[in-house]
């Protein structure tokens, strides 16, 4: 039995949606960093967990590592060019785009869907990525339709979702 080759599990996996988003943070120095995420979800309510798998070669991961915190940021159907952004690998990707700073110092990006203020509390090997566990420390939502990744691609859904539960 072989192992399945990076490409053709690219393609596969493009086939689970996901929404997106922006996970960043703020260093000592108050340089700010961030990239692109899909592989990002809830894991606990109770204590409040999420987990967010980042490439160990990232020029972010070293950042987080240093905060030990994040905030993510869940993209708007009208973010998709802040998500090429921030898939880019360089410094300075906040330059021209709107954020502000949560309740624990780091950026989030103005026009965002939700938001998720974190602390790291455990890192797990995950092949060439690390997965960070980490507790919601702040959170917040509002109404919109999402940015959805599919198939190496953008999209968002057809139809606003009928929800009878208060946001
Ligand atoms: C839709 C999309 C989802 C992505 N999801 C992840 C992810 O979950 N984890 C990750 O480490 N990189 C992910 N990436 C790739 C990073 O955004 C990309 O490698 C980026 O250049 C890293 O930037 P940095 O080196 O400046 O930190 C994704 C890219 C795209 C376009």
């Amino acid at each position: 039995m072989t192992d399945t080759d990076p490409i053709t599990l690219r393609r596969v996996m493009g086939h689970f949606a996901t929404g997106v988003t922006v996970v960043a943070t703020r260093h000592l120095g108050g340089g700010m960093c961030g990239l692109t995420a899909n592989a990002f979800t809830s894991l606990s309510l109770s204590p409040p967990l999420v987990l967010v798998c980042v490439d160990r070669s990232s020029l972010t991961f070293p950042c987080i590592q240093a905060s030990g915190r994040f905030a993510a940021s869940v993209l708007s159907a009208e973010q998709h060019q802040a998500s090429v952004r921030f898939a880019e690998r360089h410094e300075g990707k906040f330059d021209g785009i709107p954020h502000r700073m949560g309740t624990a110092g780091m950026p989030i990006l103005e026009g965002s869907l939700a938001h998720l203020d974190c602390e790291v509390e455990a890192e797990y090997p995950g092949g060439d990525h690390v997965i960070l566990v980490a507790r919601v420390t702040d959170a917040g939502s509002r109404d919109g339709l999402p940015l959805v990744f599919f198939r190496g691609g953008y999209t968002t859904i057809a139809e606003p979702v009928v929800n009878e539960e208060p946001e």
